[in-house]
């Protein structure tokens, strides 16, 4: 039987070792302090790691793991760690229940867009009474950057409700009834785009994607929606182009420091809707079957998906 670690938040910790603990009734399991920086050199040399955004001191007490399962989608803490250890597969989270939540996190924000419903609340404020036909949901073109596990499902649920929509991975693939941009063609993805929503990873070459050049592409009036990383916009680009008119606004659940700072402007910007990182939360049931599953994989030594490609940063 594994011996496995698991460190992640203080509020977690305990569920997260009893239901894996049902998984595995006769493994060892470790609850491990996340956040703790000291290492413990009494600490057991475990098997398996289940981690989310712990210190680099768990690495340096665990000398023989197998593998490294990230309690989440996007893996960019750790590829930013210094010490990690690379040589070990790193496994991310693979929808696990966040993709269908994320869908609904976009939705809203398309339906809204389409029905105008940031515009009448400004208007409401003035009292003005100035209707407008809605936007017929089959002329709004959405593109959806990232067609992982994540992208595809928003991008499916945009399709299910009429959505002109566009997706752009890094290699081609399909998506039913999806105009699929990869890599080399990011320009004619943009281009007269009237929402875009990011679901992409966060690698040293997405960092900044959503910038001023790029984000001027987009039809005129048109809104992002950003739901993966903040470090993927460039803020003072997005309020410059709010500013001159060029974007009607944004909807983010993400941002470059989180909690966002107090003196942050986007949260005074009435055009930018801030939401705390919920739009995919991790499912503690979906998540703990995933991990299990490939657990029990790794341990008959047969392949498991999500494993971390380095060169591809992902
Ligand atoms: C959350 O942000 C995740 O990467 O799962």
């Amino acid at each position: 039987m594994p011996t496995i670690v698991v460190a992640v938040a203080d509020e977690a910790l305990e569920k997260w070792c009893a239901r894996l603990q049902l998984e595995f009734p006769d493994a060892a399991i470790y609850p491990r302090d996340a956040t703790r920086a000291e290492v413990d050199p009494a600490a057991v040399a475990a098997d398996y790691a289940l981690v989310w955004r712990p210190d680099a001191s768990l690495f340096a007490e665990q000398p023989r793991l197998k593998a490294i399962f990230n309690l989440g989608a996007g893996i960019d803490a750790l590829a930013q760690m210094p010490g990690f250890p690379r040589d070990v597969p790193l496994i991310r989270l693979e929808d696990a229940g966040m993709a269908q939540p994320m869908a609904s996190y976009v939705l809203a924000a398309a339906l809204r867009f389409a029905g105008r419903l940031d515009t009448y609340a400004r208007r409401q404020r003035e009292r003005r009474w100035e209707p407008k036909r809605p936007r017929n949901p089959a002329h709004v073109k959405v593109g959806v950057m990232g067609l992982g596990a994540i992208g595809r499902t928003i991008a499916q649920r945009l399709v299910a409700n009429d959505f002109a929509v566009r997706g752009y991975a890094r290699s081609p693939r399909h998506v039913d009834q999806v105009e699929v941009f990869d890599g080399s063609a990011l320009p004619a993805f943009l281009d007269g785009l009237d929402l875009l929503v990011n679901a992409l990873p966060l690698t040293a070459e997405t960092t900044g994607i959503l910038c001023r050049a790029n984000l001027q592409r987009l039809a005129d009036g048109a809104h992002l929606v950003n739901l993966a990383r903040g470090a993927h916009l460039v803020d003072d680009d997005l309020l410059e182009l709010i500013g001159s008119g060029k974007l009607s606004g944004a909807t983010l659940d993400v941002f470059r420091e989180e909690p966002l700072p107090d003196m942050h402007p986007f949260w005074r910007n009435e055009a930018i809707a801030v939401t705390p990182h919920v739009a995919g939360v991790t499912v503690l049931e979906d998540s703990v079957h995933q991990v299990a599953d490939k657990i029990r994989l790794l341990e008959r030594n047969l392949p498991v998906s999500g494993v971390v490609d380095w060169k591809r940063g992902y």
